[in-house]
């Protein structure tokens, strides 16, 4: 089955909307050359998300969000919504990170109500999901990540889950430079498709991408990507900067 690869730049909290607009700038014309075989996202914070939808207009790069609310509006201070976010020119959100699950709080049934909110905007949601040091030391990623997952889609029709998009993001793995090898990646893929397969059907399981995450560097990409159940990135660290950002990429297409 061909899934078209989907790599992602999740900036997080870095770069003002200046800073992030020459980022993107810089991207777009190193790889302006490249055959658009791929889809290539950048995720800045809120405020650039602005002036980066501005340098992407008529470019084939397209904009994600790292998180919505709930709610099309409302008494929500600080909150951002999905049509918010879609009259930037967002066409993905990051759901459920594991930093916002760690330092928002942010619960299963949240997640779920955000992916809700960004498919009735036909945002595609991009779940994150993954498993602690901890819990995968104890024999509990399997059940950690297949919790994570039937949650986080409880209610979703078939047509719903055609915008869904899934990323593995070992918690041990994000920002700690070790990556996880690539038995473990595979392995844990092919169990989120067989997941996704029995929530839904398999075709549709077949048609969702599910991207890595984890310390993805330009010298890891190649090995990740060609594994079968692996189609994608997302990208933390190594997309800050410009130039490594561009050489992932060339390596990984
Ligand atoms: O969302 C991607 C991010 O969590 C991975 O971070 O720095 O390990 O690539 P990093």
């Amino acid at each position: 089955m061909d899934r078209r690869t989907f790599i992602v730049a999740n900036w997080k909290m870095h770069k003002t909307p200046e800073e992030a607009a020459q980022t993107a700038e810089s991207i777009i014309t190193s790889l302006s050359s490249l055959p658009a075989t791929a889809d290539i996202a950048l995720a800045p914070s809120f405020p650039a998300l602005l002036t980066v939808a501005e340098k992407l207009k008529d470019t084939p790069f397209l904009l994600a969000a790292q998180n919505v609310h709930t709610e099309p509006q409302g008494a929500f201070t600080g909150e951002i919504s999905a049509p918010m976010l879609k009259a930037c020119g967002c066409q993905f959100v990051i759901v459920g990170h594991s930093e916002r699950r760690q330092y928002s709080s942010e619960t299963d049934s949240l997640i779920q109500k955000k992916i809700r909110a960004s498919i009735l905007n036909k945002i595609g949601p991009i779940l994150c999901v993954g498993e602690s040091d901890a819990q995968r030391n104890e024999g509990r990623t399997f059940k950690v990540l297949d919790k994570q997952v039937r949650e986080a889609v409880k209610g979703l029709s078939v047509t719903d889950a055609e915008f869904l998009i899934l990323a593995y993001e070992p918690i041990w793995a994000i920002g700690t430079g070790k990556t996880a090898s690539v038995d473990q990646v595979q392995e844990v893929h092919a169990f989120l498709r067989e997941t996704l397969a029995d929530c839904f059907e398999k075709d549709l399981a077949k048609r969702i991408r599910i991207l890595y995450g984890g310390s993805v560097k330009p010298s890891n990409i190649k090995e990740l990507i060609a594994l079968s159940d692996v189609d994608g990135a997302l990208v933390g660290g190594a997309s800050l900067d410009p130039e490594t950002f561009v050489s992932l990429i060339r390596n990984g297409l």
